[in-house]
């Protein structure tokens, strides 16, 4: 048996029809059910939907062999435990500083607002700037609105959610796209069958890469 974790949402819509290219089709549509483990047409393959930067905890500890995880989540996490075979090209975005179009500095210490606080923390300490980071968990742009921190770090896609809220991007941290990831001990323990779902998945990514 093959578990993959994976986040419900972008990157389950995203990874589908990768996963298709596989012959693994979920057999329960995870917006219409409460199930976590999703039975697929294959039966040696089942999902576990989880929340997105649950999906290296889940691999790392190998309660799933393979997951499915941006690559922000997986450099917040530290992912020096998994194997990275693969990089889907799916969900992509940017990781960035944003801060409002009229930002005036408010606070002595830069103050950060971010969900990814051990990126922001190394990010700034790399470039020699002294910050405060604040942990929030979502609706980042909120904060420099309020008063909350002089700026955010965060993703941007299309920069519509930046703009709705009268601010704009800065530095580039990372580009951002989900990537497979391997369990090590999947990888000794079911070679043939890791292998060869690696294989597939490479398959379909290298074709639809060919036709875009
Ligand atoms: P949760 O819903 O559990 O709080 P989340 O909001 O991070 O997690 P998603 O919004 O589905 O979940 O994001 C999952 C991943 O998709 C992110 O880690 C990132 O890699 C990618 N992603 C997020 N936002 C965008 C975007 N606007 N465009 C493209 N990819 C994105
Ligand atoms: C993500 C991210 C930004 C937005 C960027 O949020 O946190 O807010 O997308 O995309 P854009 O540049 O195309 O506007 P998401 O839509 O996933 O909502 P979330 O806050 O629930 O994660």
């Amino acid at each position: 048996m093959l578990t993959i974790a994976i986040s419900k949402g972008r990157i389950y819509d995203e990874a589908m029809p990768l996963l298709a290219g596989a012959g693994i089709r979920p057999t329960v549509d995870p917006d219409k059910s409460r199930k976590l483990i999703l039975p697929t047409s294959r039966n040696d393959v089942r999902l576990l939907v989880i929340r997105a930067a649950d999906v290296p905890t889940y691999v790392e500890y190998g309660a799933a062999d393979l997951g499915i995880a941006g690559k922000d989540v997986l450099v917040e996490h530290g992912a020096g435990g998994l194997y990275e075979p693969l990089d889907l090209g799916i969900a992509k975005c940017r990781l960035m500083t944003a801060a409002r179009v009229d930002h005036r500095q408010e606070n002595q210490r830069l103050r950060v607002a971010t969900k990814y606080v051990k990126t922001a923390q190394r990010y700034f300490a790399d470039k020699g700037v002294q910050v405060e980071v604040i942990k929030l968990y979502g609706s980042m742009e909120l904060a420099p609105l309020v008063g909350l921190a002089d700026c955010i770090v965060d993703l941007v896609d299309t920069g519509n959610t930046l703009r709705a809220n009268g601010m704009e991007p800065g530095e580039l941290i990372m580009d951002v796209s989900s990537r497979l990831v391997v369990n090590k001990a999947a990888m000794k323990m079911k070679p043939q069958a890791v292998a060869e779902f690696i294989r597939q998945l490479r398959d379909t990514v290298l074709s639809r890469a060919a036709l875009a």
